[in-house]
């Protein structure tokens, strides 16, 4: 049976005990040690008002000098432990008889604890949303944002478990407000062999052939070309170059866009988009998820464009990304229609550049900051070049494997950086039981691994850049419970490898052939997930 919300866990000025919001573990679910609570009448706001438990029940407030209570004034008490009751149900959910729910508060009607989860913050540490959570309640616990109830885990065990047991004990899920800017038939909310399928179509054009074969090229290409155009400019915004570079090269492989050609256009469409990707989700004028909405709409405008022109076209060669889709789509009983060809094409173009671009620049913030680092990552490539017969040539399969050191930078700036900030998932066909706790079927999840990137206890010093910390640990290719940038299981990030090589070739041709000064900065700050509020500038110099 499933479980019910049961225990409180109330607000700090609600909370029985220390009275700072602490509870012991027996007294975190008062349904566990032996039935449900009837919470109000055991709370010391009422006794601070004159509510009594005596032994001979409780007696009720003494008010005017003849001790009588008014009619007028009793129907206020009352309204009042109507309203409170209310509230209170709002804010611990369900009651019923069984099973130990985690700790947790849903926060305001309506809003639940949704602004606090968006709250800014000004360093790389846990966000303060989690931090409190996590000292109050420990690493699992309840809350309610952008009008979902969930549960949230900063457990490692848990994450992994919830991770690798997809499509078994639980399943993918997203907030609505979060399918509705990645658009209802996109690849994330596909299950079991549509899933299957779509992944593997993808791992097409971004699995390990494509990358050996052709994307080792490609990339390299535009990021010596991108670097070379940066010499001109007095002052480079890198988030916004390499978003833009990164964009070309997906939008080329993707669909033969050619971005640059057509004035910017498409990536501005998606730049809007990104801005609001995160946000509150009220979809009126002037805000970051109406602006994101619109983004969306133009984007969606010109693939259908796009697909429409490439269907009715004469049969052609398969070279890019939409041949393949328009190609699925043509077999009898298909398993991909237009929807789904768009709403996964609009999913790829985003997820390509955006993520990447922000793990880049937070790459070369930490370089900027950390002389000693960039030191041994410049002896790295040099000697790779001095290996090469010729200087000039493209970087090999071999060489880019070799680069180890490299690697070492790239998971420890994803490590503190945090791109992904948190990922959902649901409960599926069964309670489950972790950790003395009992989460219900159906009950929505969020994982965060942000919060075992940076604990002590699997990372020391956690908050310092240290790419060394990775020197005698195999690389974390799958995702593991200690390091989820890319996710895990069934759902491992798709374009994992394809980002780390647009990240290693883009630091090769760097710091070969030029050195940087930096021109600000560039603040990074996570609302939760990481941004550059003010860019983070720079100049670039040919090396001498
Ligand atoms: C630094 C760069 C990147 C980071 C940090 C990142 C992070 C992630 C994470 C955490 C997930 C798992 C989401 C979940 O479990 O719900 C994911 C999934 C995904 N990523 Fe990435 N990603 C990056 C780059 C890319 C690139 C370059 C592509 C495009 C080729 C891409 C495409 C996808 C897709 C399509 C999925 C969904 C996979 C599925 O549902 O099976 N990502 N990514």
């Amino acid at each position: 049976m499933a479980a019910r919300w049961i225990r409180p866990s109330l607000p700090p000025f609600l909370l029985p005990g220390d009275g700072v919001g602490r509870l012991g573990p027996s007294r975190r679910c008062g349904a566990a040690a032996g039935g449900d609570v009837d919470p109000p009448s055991s709370l010391p706001w009422f006794h601070r008002r004159g509510w009594h438990h005596g032994s001979g029940g409780m007696e009720p407030p003494r008010r005017g000098s003849g001790g009588e209570v008014s009619f007028g004034s009793r129907s206020v008490t009352l309204g009042a432990i109507l309203l409170l009751r209310l509230a209170f149900k709002w804010m611990n959910g369900r009651t019923g008889e069984e099973g130990m729910l985690p700790p947790g508060s849903r926060g305001l009607p309506l809003l639940g604890e949704t602004l606090e989860f968006f709250a800014a913050s000004p360093t790389l540490e846990l966000v303060p949303f989690f931090k409190r959570r996590l000292e109050r309640f420990g690493p699992i616990f309840r809350t309610n944002i952008v009008g979902e109830d969930m549960i949230v885990s900063l457990d490692p065990d848990l994450n992994a478990r919830v991770l690798q047991q997809e499509e078994r004990g639980f399943q993918i899920w997203y907030p609505s407000s979060f399918m509705r800017v990645l658009g209802a038939n996109n690849m994330v909310s596909m299950l079991g062999p549509l899933h299957h399928h779509i992944r593997n179509l993808v791992l097409r054009l971004f699995g390990p052939e494509a990358l050996r074969l052709v994307l080792l090229h490609d990339v390299q290409r535009s990021a010596r070309d991108e670097l070379r155009s940066w010499l001109d400019r007095p002052d480079v915004e890198v988030r916004t170059a390499t978003s833009r570079m990164i964009f070309g090269v997906t939008a080329k492989k993707l669909i033969s866009h050619d971005d640059v050609a057509s004035g910017g256009s498409l990536w501005k469409c998606f730049d809007a988009w990104t801005k609001g990707l995160l946000s509150f989700p009220i979809c009126v004028p002037g805000t970051a998820f109406y602006k994101c909405m619109q983004g969306r709409k133009n984007v969606m405008k010109v693939l259908k464009q796009q697909l429409d022109e490439r269907r009715n076209a004469a049969e052609r060669k398969t070279v890019d990304f939409f041949d393949l889709v328009i190609n699925e789509m043509k077999k009898p009983n298909p398993i991909m229609n237009e929807n789904i060809a768009l709403d996964l094409l609009f999913l790829l173009l985003f997820a390509s550049h955006e993520t990447t671009s922000m793990g880049l620049t937070a790459i070369l913030k930490f370089l900027t900051d950390n002389p000693k680092a960039l030191q041994e990552l410049t002896e790295e490539h040099q000697k790779i070049m001095e290996r090469r017969v010729e200087s000039d040539s493209d970087i090999a399969w071999e060489e880019y494997k070799s680069m180890k050191f490299t690697s070492h930078v790239i998971h420890e700036s994803l490590r503190l950086a945090n791109i992904a900030p948190v990922v959902f998932r649901q409960a599926k066909n069964q309670d489950i039981h972790i950790k003395g706790y009992t989460i219900p079927e159906g009950s929505k999840i969020m994982i965060c691994p942000s919060a075992v990137h940076l604990n002590s206890k699997v990372y020391e010093d956690p908050l310092a850049f240290n790419p060394w910390r990775w020197k005698d640990t195999p690389e974390p290719v799958g995702g593991s419970k200690d390091f989820m940038a890319f996710g895990g299981g069934l759902r491992l990030c798709v374009g994992a490898e394809f980002a780390k090589l647009q990240m290693a070739m883009f630091l090769h041709c760097l710091v070969t052939n030029y050195r940087w000064k930096a021109l600000s900065k560039g603040t990074m700050m996570l609302y939760p997930g990481l941004r550059f509020p003010d860019g983070f500038h720079i100049q670039l110099h040919k090396k001498t």
